[in-house]
């Protein structure tokens, strides 16, 4: 446990997380901030609420400000809003941006020593806003994406399967769009390469599926966008830091060389310990995934160029 961390947007994700790391105790005390004036509040009064009932003591608190986020050990920044009507692609980045930029400002102000993971959209672009922004090193900012990802292509191969998903292992690699990239060659039950225990055909629409996932529960919601599963993707790498768990998770790291490439956020395995992102490692990729990768950097890079910090 951990003595504070904050999570900054109080929407679905933020609050949905704030309630996952309130349940887990893995601070003393969990802060939720947002500008909506009483969401923050009312939501956090609410999850303390459930203390009693499901038996944790992590207080959870809501505030509008950031004084009671002072010397918070790990922000999550889920600040941002979702493209309007009129609103161009541009628009919402430079929107969202503009968002980050701030938020980021209060965090190196409040809590300087704070690990902070970027979970807000488009997430690449995010994470190099934030770092630029806190000046932290690349060591203590950090998105999360690729455990989303990961576990959306876990879920469908063990439906598809119909085994545990627990006995299923995979990485996925890259931005978190449409180029992301899911490592066929590293995907697995048990050890078993998944190629001796499925159809090409089936693989590669659940790759693709994989690749839409955000898209499809969008088209179900309407309103929104997931966030049961990604609240959970960025609470498993708040546990890995706040435990020392030196866990390996594709995340979203900036690059200084590895995989050939330097100067973006891109999705990588990542080993996460107490003092945040504790390295990068570097896998042997086929020829085909390293172009997809090379393909996926590009696509981060393109909105990068537009953002004005
Ligand atoms: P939401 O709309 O439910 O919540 C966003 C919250 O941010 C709102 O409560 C809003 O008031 C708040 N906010 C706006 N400006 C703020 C500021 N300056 N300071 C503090 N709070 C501010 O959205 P939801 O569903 O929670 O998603 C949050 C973000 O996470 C979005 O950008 C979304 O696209 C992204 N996301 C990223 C995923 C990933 O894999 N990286 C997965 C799911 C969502
Ligand atoms: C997702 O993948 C919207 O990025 C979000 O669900």
């Amino acid at each position: 446990m951990v003595n504070k961390i904050t999570v900054v947007g109080a929407g679905n994700v933020g609050a949905t997380a704030a309630q996952r790391i309130a349940e887990k105790e893995l601070a003393r005390t969990v802060v939720m901030v947002d500008v909506a004036e009483g969401i923050p509040q009312g939501k956090g009064l609410d999850q303390w609420q459930s203390a009693p009932i499901e038996g944790f003591d992590s207080r959870v608190i809501g505030t509008n400000g950031y004084d009671e986020t002072a010397g918070s050990d790990i922000v999550v920044i889920t600040a941002g809003i979702a493209r309007k009507p009129g609103m161009s692609r541009d628009d919402l980045l430079n929107t969202n941006a503009g968002i980050v930029k701030s938020v980021s400002e209060q965090i190196k102000k409040t809590s300087p020593n704070a690990i902070v993971i970027v979970v807000s959209n488009p997430l690449d672009v995010m994470c190099w806003v934030a770092k630029e922004a806190t000046g932290f090193p690349r060591e203590r900012v950090i998105g999360m994406a690729g455990v989303l990802d990961t576990a959306r292509y876990r879920a469908f191969l063990a439906t598809a399967l119909d085994v545990s998903v627990r006995d299923i292992q995979a990485m996925v690699l890259g931005g978190h769009g449409d180029t992301m990239v899911p490592l066929i060659s590293y995907t697995s039950v048990s050890g078993i390469p998944i190629t001796q225990l499925m159809e090409k055909a089936t693989l590669d629409a659940i790759v693709d599926r994989t690749r839409n996932g955000g898209a499809e529960i969008v088209k179900h919601l309407k309103t929104g966008s997931a966030y049961y599963a990604p609240s959970a993707g960025a609470v498993q790498m708040v546990e890995a830091i706040v435990n020392d768990q030196k866990r390996i998770l594709p995340c979203s790291a900036w690059l200084e060389g590895e995989y050939g490439m330097q100067g973006l956020y891109l999705g990588v395995p990542v080993k996460l310990g107490r003092d945040g992102m504790e390295r990068i490692v570097e896998v042997t990729l086929t020829d085909d995934e390293r172009a997809a990768l090379a393909k996926s950097a590009d696509a981060v890079r393109e909105p990068m160029s537009v953002v004005k910090l």
